[in-house]
């Protein structure tokens, strides 16, 4: 039976709903109105996050996947070879499949804590690596990241800290300081943390990945509206907004965007507000920082967290970082 290896902790329903409308109420009543990036991630938005990954102009995942086929043995082995991995966003998990592989090849038995904050997606990903991996383990965690951590429970084994993707790219710096405070604050000394992140690279490079031409991107951005009409009976009209992603240099990132075409007024039954849009006004959905070697290794000693090794990947710039308490 797979369902004995595997542990599902997952948020009340009620809990990720009043989440989803306080974020909403709240980020469309300032200026710029904004709503945090991880609401992209319902069913819907999880699939098409899949389907960026594979994109021709979407580098990211390829360049990590090829650091990880590489080097996934050494990455293990330098870590100590742990028996436990606990990964913040796994989404499908499919390039931690190489490195819960080597993990495999060392112990005899392997226990991985996936966090994510699609709840289906989760499940269905954990029943996956169940089926291929007979000596695998599974304590999944359906919750936003700060919930996840506070719910883990202390081990005495070493852990391997995963966040993998770029998805610290995803946080505001000082933002990325603080949550990476608290994943340092829950290490042992003999806890290590994996880090992947997109470096700095040319602008067309870059924009191409945020602007892709089959417009999967654009599809992804959309898909928070029609969440926000679903989940929030909003009346948001799609054709009346376009999605933008353009490079800022001077911040080092790609800010995602939902541009209003028209002047408009949004009814949001469901939180018992409208809101007004002036034609050409955003509603920022993301920011995808880009970050040098060094201006990445400063954010980790600023959140007390010392590089042990780097595994560059040179064709499109991004680097995968083993780190350890200070
Ligand atoms: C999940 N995260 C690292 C992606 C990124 O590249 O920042 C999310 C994404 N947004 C648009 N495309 C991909």
């Amino acid at each position: 039976m797979l369902t004995n290896r595997l542990e599902f902790l997952d948020l009340p329903k009620e809990l990720t709903h009043q989440a989803f409308a306080r974020a909403v109420a709240v980020g469309l009543s300032q200026s710029p109105k904004s709503v945090p990036c991880r609401f992209f991630y319902d069913a819907e938005g999880s699939r098409l996050f899949e389907q960026i990954c594979q994109l021709p102009e979407y580098y990211l995942t390829r360049a990590e996947q090829a650091l990880l086929e590489s080097h996934a043995n050494a990455m293990i082995q330098t870590a100590g070879a742990p028996t436990r991995l606990v990964e913040f966003g796994s989404g499908s998990s499919r390039k931690t499949r190489l490195l819960l592989e080597s993990a495999l090849r060392s112990q005899p038995r392997i226990h991985y804590t996936p966090i994510d904050i699609s709840s289906d997606f989760l499940r269905h990903t954990c029943i996956g690596l169940l089926q291929d991996y007979e000596n695998l383990h599974i304590e999944a965690i359906s919750a936003e990241y700060r919930d996840a951590l506070n719910a883990l429970l202390p081990q005495e084994e070493p852990r391997l800290f995963l966040l993998m993707g770029s998805n610290i790219g995803n946080f505001e710096p000082g933002e990325a300081i603080q949550f990476l405070g608290l994943i340092r604050a829950q290490m042992t000394p003999r806890d290590r943390l994996m880090l992947g992140v997109d470096l700095i690279k040319a602008v067309e490079v870059l924009q191409a990945a945020y602007n892709d031409a089959q417009g999967i991107t654009a599809q992804f951005n959309m898909n928070l509206l029609a969440r926000i009409n679903r989940e929030l009976e909003g009346d948001f009209n799609r054709s009346y907004f376009k999605h933008d992603a353009p490079f800022f240099p001077d911040k080092r990132c790609i800010e995602m965007r939902l541009i209003s075409q028209i002047a408009q007024t949004i009814r949001i039954e469901g939180l018992g507000i409208s809101i007004e849009f002036e034609a050409g006004e955003p509603i920022i959905t993301e920011h995808c920082y880009k970050y040098s070697p060094e201006s990445f290794h400063a954010l980790c000693e600023a959140a007390g967290l010392e590089t042990i090794r780097c595994w560059q990947y040179e064709p499109q710039p991004f680097l995968v970082a083993l780190l350890k308490p200070l």
